[in-house]
């Protein structure tokens, strides 16, 4: 057997949730107690980026992630590989001889190293880009030919957000109804260039890592929470409906009345939860102590644009983290509110271009 080495890269840009994921009813499944709806961001600025390399020469499965090796025995990781790899096919490469059988890939192992563009666990979804990278690029490496519904399926066990990661524009994860998690999937409901006018600002306050992880937060929330269950029962479904005619109909003062009033109340079931959780403030250390107040004059500032405009401007969602991702209906009130966070929240540096990434000529709008 030749010492041979296959590669494989793929990109994934995170996603940003406009109707939240808060809740599983199946915690080793990642089955959700409610719908969820998503924007997939463009994979310039918020991606994971993973390469996976397979030789029969690797003695067993490694990961590295942003260059620091990390252990994939986690039970997340190990279902994804489990997954894509009873769903492996022949793969057979004349010129460089190599020939896989489907078998093979049992006994062949991975090295994983995975980039991210952005601070990781600071409540920008990290885990949802990385883990949906992993799985794309490991099922193209073993040549799985699984539709995208059923790799987001896959990708859902390793983070339900990574789910809607598999697909670009705007996703919405379908709960589902069976106990197996096999109706649990992602589903594209526009694409990308279907309501490209909109502008998504993220206002990083901070790239601490946050302190309660999504997955015991959800635990604690599901457990002790009355609201959440009146969420997910009462309030979620018809807000699901309405949000999907919002973007079909490129509505923006529902989209932003939507998106802003989920937001809300997905942090007072964190609010609701006992301990509660405040995600959009950290008390235990001064310097995050200035972020809270930043996240939440974020949403006045935003609130009393939109009351004076009489229709919404911008809208505001924040998850596990105090990062604000604002969005706007298109450049022009992007380029304006940019301004308004730069004047009241003017950041030490002069230098602007060491803040923004992405497209800076948004300030010359
Ligand atoms: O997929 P997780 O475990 O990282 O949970 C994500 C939860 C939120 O980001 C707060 C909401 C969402 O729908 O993405």
């Amino acid at each position: 057997e030749g010492q041979w080495v296959l590669m494989a890269t793929g990109r994934s840009p995170t996603n940003i949730a406009v109707i939240k994921y808060w809740g599983k009813r199946d915690e080793a499944l990642i089955l959700p107690v409610n719908d969820s709806i998503s924007v997939t961001l463009d994979p310039d600025h918020l991606s994971a980026t993973t390469t996976v390399a397979v030789s029969p020469s690797f003695p067993s499965d490694r990961m590295w992630l942003n260059g620091k090796e990390i252990s994939l025995s986690g039970g997340r990781f190990q279902s994804c590989l489990r997954e894509i790899r009873k769903r492996a096919r022949d793969f057979e490469d004349e010129k460089k001889g190599i020939n896989i059988k489907r078998e093979d890939w049992e006994k062949l192992h991975v090295h994983i190293a995975s980039y991210n563009n952005f601070p990781t666990a600071a409540g920008l979804a990290s885990s949802a880009a990385g883990l949906a990278c992993f799985v794309f690029t490991l099922g193209k490496i073993m040549n799985v030919k699984e539709d995208y519904g059923e790799l987001s399926s896959i990708a859902r066990q390793g983070s339900g957000s990574a789910c809607r990661s598999i697909y670009g524009g705007f996703v919405k994860w379908c709960m589902g109804k069976k106990d197996d998690g096999s109706d649990s999937i992602a589903v594209q409901l526009a694409d990308e260039t279907h309501w490209n006018d909109l502008v998504i600002i993220i206002a990083v306050v901070s790239s601490k890592q946050k302190e309660t992880s999504s997955t015991s937060g959800m635990r604690d929330s599901v457990e002790t929470s009355p609201l959440l269950q009146y969420r997910a029962q009462t309030v979620v479904p018809s807000r699901v409906l309405k949000m999907e005619e919002a973007i079909k109909n490129h509505d923006f003062e529902s989209f932003a009345k939507l998106t802003c009033a989920d937001s809300n109340q997905f942090h007072a079931v964190c609010l609701d939860t006992s301990p509660p959780i405040f995600y959009m403030n950290d008390t235990s250390h001064r310097y995050v102590l200035a972020v809270h107040w930043l996240g939440i004059l974020i949403i006045s500032l935003v609130e009393k644009w939109n009351h004076s405009e009489g229709t919404p401007q911008v809208a505001y969602t924040f998850d596990a983290g105090p990062n604000a991702v604002l969005i706007a209906q298109n450049r022009k009130t992007a380029a304006l509110l940019l301004r308004k966070l730069l004047y009241y929240f003017p950041p030490e540096d002069k230098d602007l271009s060491s803040y923004l990434v992405g497209d800076k000529s948004i300030l010359g709008d």
